[in-house]
């Protein structure tokens, strides 16, 4: 074994890991990397499948952000945010509320789309928020969620909505590993154990088309969302929480959402229309909305081909449903996967309550030594940059679009089930059999297998469960598009059996 997977073993306690299956076998230990390719320390390349646990963006070694950090070094590497103020910091919040904000709010419910939903009773939509204006700077998506949600309860409180401000998020939702992220968890495995630290937090179904109990299609050999046949029965739901919810007298504070893609929950994808109809439904009852895009946010989800206002840059999952937030948590891509920096966006009404004399002690109690860190903030406005041109732009479509053909080829597999993509995120189910959607035990570790299979192939990604996903930098060619998804398609070959319909 080598020498530094040996110091792996004898002292490293990683992530989401069996630590006992680790210790059985010579870790990949990585030295080098370049665009969407990894190098490890024996001279191994291997494609980088889920940009490094759904980070990366431009792909690692890019000489603009590279350029960029290096220039910031010669200037300061870090200074506290506690009493002072710093450049890349400064520069960086002005272009986050530039880009998250796509001009007037679009809030309304097309026509068509109300009549076709099975709810009668959403209330018509007040005012939407101000825009996004203020930007708090944290560390990673957990505390960026935090943050977003101590404002929201201490804002609900100030403002008089509730003495005990409630919160509503989705089955399976995930929003981090620290305590106030966890409990607007609800995946039971992850979150199960630490009932006992946690408030609660009510949960509602999510819209999850290919295992939707309303859902009357038969399975098909396409995208569950769009052969779906249904209601919007989840829709219901969430107006029922909402009501109900009012009615006893504590109305929510907040509805936390990842819009457009559960990811932790196993890349699920919301049908067209599902975001706007929920934020309409949490503005109705006066809730704010909580946007988690630690995942979606920076383009993940794609180049839309028309977004809902010419001034809207169209890099956050929202801005595709014309959806504005309260809350915008961003983190992950935010400095195009370089460095743990993370972002809070919120709007005027909510800085304000925060506003007093000194002894009124009013103040946000809450703050990290990192908070915004310069070489973090310094990498992050070169990655904006680097997404807003042209080049970006067309390096996104062909990925989603090369991404697309080739998934195509997988529908002939029958252990899987779904194919997900939502952009640059594809979550590919596996199942015992497509016609009858029989998912895997956890135990039997399918998806791991198959990704033990892809690594031999040179691809590497992480399952969630019985889900394989892929979720490439943005500079990954059609070629390297190609190689991850034939390693999937071999993959599964080499674990179940070469079979096709
Ligand atoms: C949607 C979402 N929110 C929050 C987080 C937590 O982010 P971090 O791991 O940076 O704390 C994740 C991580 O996967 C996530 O996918």
């Amino acid at each position: 074994m080598h020498q530094l997977a040996q110091l792996d073993h004898a002292y490293l306690w990683h992530p989401f890991t069996q630590m006992r299956d680790w210790l059985d076998r010579e870790p990949i230990v990585i030295v080098s990397g370049k665009g969407a390719i990894l190098r490890d320390v024996r001279g191994r390349e291997y494609l980088d499948g889920n940009s490094s646990i759904w980070t990366n963006l431009h792909g690692h070694n890019h000489p603009k952000v590279n350029g960029a950090i290096r220039q910031q070094l010669t200037k300061i590497a870090h200074s506290s945010a506690l009493g002072l103020a710093n450049e890349p910091a400064s520069l960086l919040a002005a272009e986050l509320v530039r880009v998250a904000n796509p001009g007037p709010v679009f809030l309304a419910t097309r026509e068509g789309e109300r009549n076709n939903l099975n709810t009668n009773s959403i209330p018509a939509a007040p005012p939407a928020p101000s825009p996004l204006s203020k930007v708090f700077f944290s560390d990673d998506g957990a505390t960026a969620m935090e943050v977003a949600l101590k404002l929201a309860y201490e804002f609900a409180r100030r403002a008089g909505r509730s003495k005990k401000p409630g919160f509503l998020s989705l089955a399976d939702a995930y929003h981090g590993d620290t305590v106030g992220a966890v409990s607007l968890g609800h995946i039971e495995l992850f979150h199960g154990a630490y009932a006992g630290l946690l408030f609660k937090s009510d949960r509602v179904m999510s819209p999850y088309c290919y295992r939707c109990p309303f859902n009357r299609a038969k399975p098909e050999r396409r995208d569950a969302r769009d052969a779906r046949r249904c209601n919007w029965e989840c829709v219901g739901k969430v107006e029922q929480k909402f009501a109900a919810q009012t009615r006893r007298g504590n109305p929510y504070a907040a509805m936390v959402v990842e819009p457009l893609v559960q990811g932790a929950a196993g890349m699920i994808p919301q049908p067209a229309g599902w975001l706007r109809r929920v934020a309409e439904i949490a503005r109705g009852h006066s809730a704010q909305l909580i946007a988690d895009e630690v995942l979606t946010g920076f383009g993940r989800t794609g180049v839309p081909s028309a977004v809902n206002h010419p001034r809207s840059t169209g890099l956050f999952a929202c801005q595709r449903e014309g959806v504005q937030p309260d809350f915008l948590a961003l983190a992950k891509g935010l400095t195009g996967g370089y460095l743990p920096m993370a972002a809070t966006l919120t709007t005027q009404a909510v800085f304000d309550v925060f506003l007093g004399e000194y002894g009124a002690f009013k103040t946000f109690f809450h703050g990290h030594s990192y908070t915004a860190n310069q070489l973090g903030a310094a990498a992050a406005l070169a990655s904006l940059e680097i997404l807003q041109s042209a080049a970006s732009v067309r390096a996104r479509q062909r990925v989603e679009q090369t991404m697309r053909e080739e998934l195509k080829t997988l529908w002939s597999l029958p252990n899987v089930g779904d194919i997900r993509q939502v952009g640059l995120i594809v979550g590919v189910e596996l199942v015992r059999d497509w016609r009858r959607r029989e998912p895997f035990e956890l135990r039997e570790r399918a998806g791991a297998r198959v990704c033990e299979a892809m690594a031999k192939r040179a691809v590497l990604t992480r399952p969630i469960g019985g889900v394989i996903v892929l979720m490439p930098p943005y500079c990954t060619t059609p070629a390297q598009v190609s190689q991850m998804v034939g390693a999937l398609r071999d993959g599964v070959d080499e674990v179940f059996g070469k079979r096709r319909l």
